[in-house]
């Protein structure tokens, strides 16, 4: 069986997730559509015979729009879907539900759905260095078992309709608010931020200028900053981080729906 992977993942937890996933197939015919960085250039059809693992990270209880504008090109013939949502310990709320919708108006047939725990990608002292062995040896785990799922199914139709959390209408979220970036006088302006920006927010010319109408937090350029001179910072951040600190600080483990 062919396995399709198609994610965003700004800070990476969720690539790492869906791979780990994925790698437990034991075939090589694993193809990757990761569109962080760019909507696919045409529509990506998917055949019964293929499985696609969808990934995104949850941002505020939603899916990252990248991700619903990119999922859109994908096609299926009732090809079995499996999404994945990667979340920072607090909710995941209907990213799930939202994707499946997505994806199944779209041909495909949810078989099995997940929400795994990763490092907050604003608060990263939130689940910090999550996912962590543990973590990983679930996400490879679930990739078995659904390998065995498909293996021994009849009919994808034939497979249960996971019963998966999440609400409709999705939760109205509102227009974005950028946490403000914070540059240390360090930067060399190498341009690694720049050319990595999901959203090419960043000034080529100067990368301390961060355009707060196109960037959406996503925490990419602090994570790729060879220098480590990228932070969030601001009020707002201080206070919600705080917050975060006391109410996240119990560990949340991923949830499976079959
Ligand atoms: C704009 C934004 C909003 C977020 N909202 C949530 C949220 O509602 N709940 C949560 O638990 N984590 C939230 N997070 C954290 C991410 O879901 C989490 O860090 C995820 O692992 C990031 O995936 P990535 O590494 O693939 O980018 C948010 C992160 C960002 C950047």
């Amino acid at each position: 069986m062919k396995i399709n992977l198609a994610y965003f993942s700004a800070t990476y937890t969720t690539q790492r997730i869906i791979r780990q996933v994925a790698a437990q197939f034991g075939t090589d015919a694993i193809r990757e559509y990761d569109i962080t960085q760019q909507l696919p250039t045409e529509e990506i059809r998917l055949g019964k015979d293929e499985l696609l693992i969808l990934g995104a990270p949850v941002y505020s209880g939603r899916i990252p729009e990248r991700a619903q504008e990119a999922f859109r090109y994908l096609k299926g013939e009732g090809t079995p879907v499996v999404v994945i949502a990667v979340y920072g310990n607090r909710e995941y709320e209907d990213a799930l539900v939202e994707m499946k919708d997505l994806i199944e108006a779209n041909g495909f047939r949810l078989i099995s759905a997940a929400a795994f725990v990763a490092q907050h990608s604003i608060f990263s002292h939130v689940a910090t260095g999550r996912p962590d062995a543990k973590d990983m040896r679930l996400a490879a785990e679930y990739g078995k078992q659904l390998a065995a799922l498909l293996d021994n199914a009849e009919a994808i139709e034939a497979l249960p309709l996971p019963a998966i959390k999440g609400n409709r209408p999705y939760r109205d979220i509102g227009p974005s608010h950028p946490m403000p970036i914070r540059v240390e006088e360090e930067c060399n302006a190498c341009g690694t931020c720049v050319e990595l920006c999901p959203y090419q927010a960043i000034s080529a010319a100067d990368p301390r200028v961060t355009d707060v109408a196109q960037c959406r937090s996503c925490g990419r350029c602090i994570v790729v900053c060879p220098l480590q001179v990228r932070r969030f910072s601001g009020e707002f951040f201080d206070m919600v981080g705080q917050k975060f600190a006391v109410a996240l600080a119990a560990r949340k483990e991923p949830e499976l729906f079959f």
